[in-house]
């Protein structure tokens, strides 16, 4: 797991209450540090039956806090544990939040390490429940989880399943990889981008051909859910337009599924109409079938002839709306090229009235399509250019996401 500058540094405490999905912890715990946050694990007695404040320690490699009367860390006097964990916190998580635990933090109870902590806390809180059926739907949680809200906390889940029990419905905590999202939503809510409206485009198209048969891309939509959730990070609200891809929706942004380009014009132009920026990351079909076959083309003859039709620029209807309504303020294009790199991506600046293109080499066997990592060229309007080195999507993203920041802040 990749560093992740949102949560490098972060102090994040992570609550861990009794109840059999603390299994799931482990590995939350894990990730959070993986990806450079400094995790402090605080136990209830009942958690510590399910998963051992050792198994955190190794995790997280700093002590993992089960007692208001003991601690390990002896930079902290025992008596204010709680506070100093309390105050230092960027973030409280608690996952698996069980029912009574949430009963405690909305009537304000001190009467454990965890909960005393929680009400000394100013951070932002993030619940992630997860209980028996009948335990979530029951009134009294529910009016607790009203409360808890209404307050300002944030809920990740719970989802719907089987539960341990082997009953089916709603009480089963989120996958730990769901709750790292909703960690990354709510640290960033207040970020350079809060209150901007950014929107992605990600992915292939594909136009058919026949009912069962299309044309399409090797595009994975890594590049452009990278964007996303780099934006997502920084606090924007985003629409993510994408083509077909089997990636799963990351946590806190719209996602808009297209199949054509047609398809993909109209929600982008769409979603456009009120966003400072949009990131034009798709792989768009340059063609078309110029008929589409109602039923399932035969193998006939040797040769198979298809006429093809010039698909519509979307950066040209983006653009063509721009110079009436201001939207987007600023619009970032994407160059895959195969040869000439720099010189193609430089006109299609000017061409496509861009504010920003990603050049990228796509004849190089760890960039472009369908891999884990990219190397790009970032070209401006005012002629500067900035070479990047070979790094993951998400490291391309964040440094695209550093330069909308900066464009935005000129206006
Ligand atoms: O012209 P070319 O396809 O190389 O331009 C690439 C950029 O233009 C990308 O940002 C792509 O998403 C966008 N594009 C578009 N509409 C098309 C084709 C490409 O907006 N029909």
């Amino acid at each position: 797991m990749e560093t992740i500058p949102l949560l490098k540094e972060k102090r994040i405490v992570l609550g861990i209450t009794g109840g059999i999905a603390a299994y799931k912890a482990c590995t939350l715990a894990s990730h959070l540090t993986q990806a450079g946050a400094r995790v402090d694990v605080v136990m209830t007695e009942a958690a510590t039956r399910f998963v051992t404040p050792l198994t955190f320690e190794a995790l997280t490699g700093r002590p993992a806090y089960t007692s208001m009367w003991r601690t390990s860390d002896e930079a902290l006097p025992t008596h204010i544990a709680h506070v100093g964990l309390a105050h230092a916190a960027d973030l409280l998580v608690i996952a698996p939040a069980t029912a009574n635990t949430m009963a405690k933090l909305a009537q304000g109870l001190a009467d454990n390490l965890l909960s005393t902590l929680a009400l000394a806390a100013q951070c932002p809180l993030l619940l992630a429940p997860a209980m028996d059926v009948g335990m979530w739907a029951h009134p009294a949680t529910q009016a607790n989880v009203a409360v808890l809200r209404e307050r300002g906390a944030a809920l990740a889940g719970p989802a719907q399943g089987r539960m341990a029990s082997g009953l089916e419905g709603e009480g089963r905590l989120v996958e730990p990889d769901e709750i790292l999202g909703h960690v990354r939503r709510v640290l960033g809510r207040d970020g350079p981008l809060a209150g901007r409206r950014v929107v992605v485009s990600a992915g292939p198209t594909e136009e058919p051909i026949d009912p069962v048969r299309f044309l399409s891309n090797p595009s994975s939509g890594r590049q452009g859910f990278a964007l996303s959730q780099a934006a997502v990070d920084r606090g924007a609200t985003v629409t993510l337009v994408t083509g077909p891809t089997h990636l799963e929706t990351p946590v806190g942004f719209e996602r808009v599924d297209v199949r054509t380009v047609e398809e993909m014009k109209e929600a982008v132009v769409e979603a456009s109409e009120t966003a400072d920026a949009l990131l034009m990351a798709a792989a768009v079909g340059d063609y078309a079938p110029t008929e589409v076959a109602a039923q399932k083309v035969k193998k006939r003859a040797e040769d198979l002839t298809l006429r093809l039709t010039r698909t519509p620029d979307i950066l040209a209807a983006v653009a063509e709306r721009r110079s009436k309504t201001d939207h987007p303020r600023f619009v970032v294009g994407f160059a895959a090229e195969t040869e000439d790199l720099l010189e193609n991506a430089r006109k299609k600046l000017e061409a496509k009235s861009l504010d920003l293109v990603v050049a990228n080499d796509v004849t190089a066997a760890d960039a472009g399509f369908g891999t884990e990592t990219n190397r790009v060229v970032l070209l401006s309007r005012d002629g500067e250019s900035m070479e990047l080195p070979l790094m993951s999507k998400s490291g391309v993203a964040e440094r695209i996401l550093d330069r909308v920041v900066g464009l935005l802040k000129e206006t």
